[in-house]
């Protein structure tokens, strides 16, 4: 069984969601608990989910493109002059 980090780990999937992992609560924006029923869950990012605030894949349907790409391995921060 692959162990989840400790802390929560967001991955950033190209054209579809965010998927987090680890040790995290969802919240609304009042503070109550948004209920989830699996340890490792995708939000959506495109706005189309009728499950809101998860993925259920109309990501998909609607060829939802994240252009520019999030880059793999952003370079480093220019530190400037
Ligand atoms: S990212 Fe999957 S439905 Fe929006």
């Amino acid at each position: 069984m692959k162990q989840e980090p400790a802390e929560g780990l967001i991955v950033v999937c190209p054209d579809g969601p965010l998927l987090v992992r680890g040790h995290f609560e969802i919240v609304t924006p009042a503070g109550e608990p948004v209920p989830r029923q699996r340890r490792t869950v995708a939000l959506c990012r495109c706005g189309a989910s009728a499950i809101k605030p998860y993925c259920d894949g109309t990501h998909k349907l609607i060829k939802f493109r994240t252009d520019p790409a999030a880059p793999a391995d952003p370079a480093p921060a220019d530190p400037g002059p």
